[in-house]
């Protein structure tokens, strides 16, 4: 009979570099992170990732109440510690319980991925202004508040901490029918350069994760889309998708130790997408 895995460093991922055997050194033992969006996508792929470095995680969501528990079985079923809070990003007194809750139950709160975010496609034109602000409101403000409430938790336990925001290769690259999400990546770009040196004092580090094309259900649109997608496709010189495991890479690596002198940086992840040369 096989023997169920006791500890979810003996679980062998099926993706990625193939480490994850029995013997693997996790990164982020007695850590305990935040990961806002973390029922889909890249948050998902993100909290899993850093549960399997050892991470106790807060399994940040919004909408149904069952909307998290793919998250939370995968954590769990592998042996790792995860909950689950409905927070919506950008009320502060949501935020504030659930940096509270994650003390409460873990006794601490070391990372913080700013990771939920959405995007509308629209004519510019014709883009209506309450959805630009709903945008802002996720992907901008969400980020602002959940960082300021982490980094004051961080700041009282003072032993350091990490922020990680999830922003896009949009940070940087114009993308047409999406102005609002290009600006709110934009203005996630300095908000990270700023407070990276603001909170450099206190040994908190916050970096940019710069993702291009993933496979989730944010572009559902796309992959629905023959056209669109080899569209998508021949700006990538990898040529395919990235995955949500990819990212989360990173995200371990940018939440560990070993990334204690990154600061104040955007790390992309696109395929080469923004180094794309076009017919030349
Ligand atoms: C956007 C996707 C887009 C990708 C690459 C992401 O930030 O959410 O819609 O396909 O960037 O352009």
């Amino acid at each position: 009979m096989k023997r169920a895995p006791r500890r979810i460093a003996d679980v062998a991922i099926t993706t990625g570099a193939g480490f994850f055997t029995k013997g693997y050194l996790m990164k982020l033992q007695n850590k305990v992170a935040i990961v806002t969006g973390a029922a889909t996508g890249i948050g998902q792929g993100i909290a899993i990732r850093l549960a399997k470095e050892g991470a106790a995680i807060v399994v940040d969501y919004v909408g149904k109440p069952r909307a998290a528990d793919e998250t939370l079985n995968a954590i769990k079923s592998a042996g790792g510690k995860a909950i689950a809070v409905a927070a919506d990003v950008s009320n502060p007194q949501q935020v504030q319980a659930m940096v509270d809750e994650a003390v409460k139950t873990f006794g601490s709160l070391d990372i913080l991925v700013n990771n939920a975010g959405i995007e509308f496609k629209h004519p510019f034109v014709e883009f209506p202004v309450e959805q630009f602000q709903k945008i802002i409101s996720v992907n901008l403000i969400g980020p602002f508040v959940c960082a300021q409430i982490a980094a004051r938790q961080m700041i009282k336990q003072g032993k350091g901490g990490r922020i990680i925001n999830i922003s896009s290769v949009h940070e940087d690259l114009p993308m047409p029918t999406n102005a609002p999400y290009c600006a709110t990546k934009g203005g996630i770009r300095m908000l990270t350069r700023t407070i990276a040196v603001e909170l450099a004092p206190h040994k908190i580090t916050v970096n940019n994760i710069g993702p291009g094309a993933i496979f989730t259900p944010i572009d559902a649109d796309v992959e629905a889309n023959k056209a669109l997608e080899d569209a998508l496709m021949a700006e990538i010189p990898l040529g395919r998708w990235g995955k949500p495991e990819e990212v989360a890479s990173l995200a371990a690596f940018l939440a560990s130790d070993e990334a204690a002198y990154c600061t104040g940086s955007t790390f992309f992840i696109d395929g080469g997408m923004l180094r794309q040369a076009g017919a030349l």
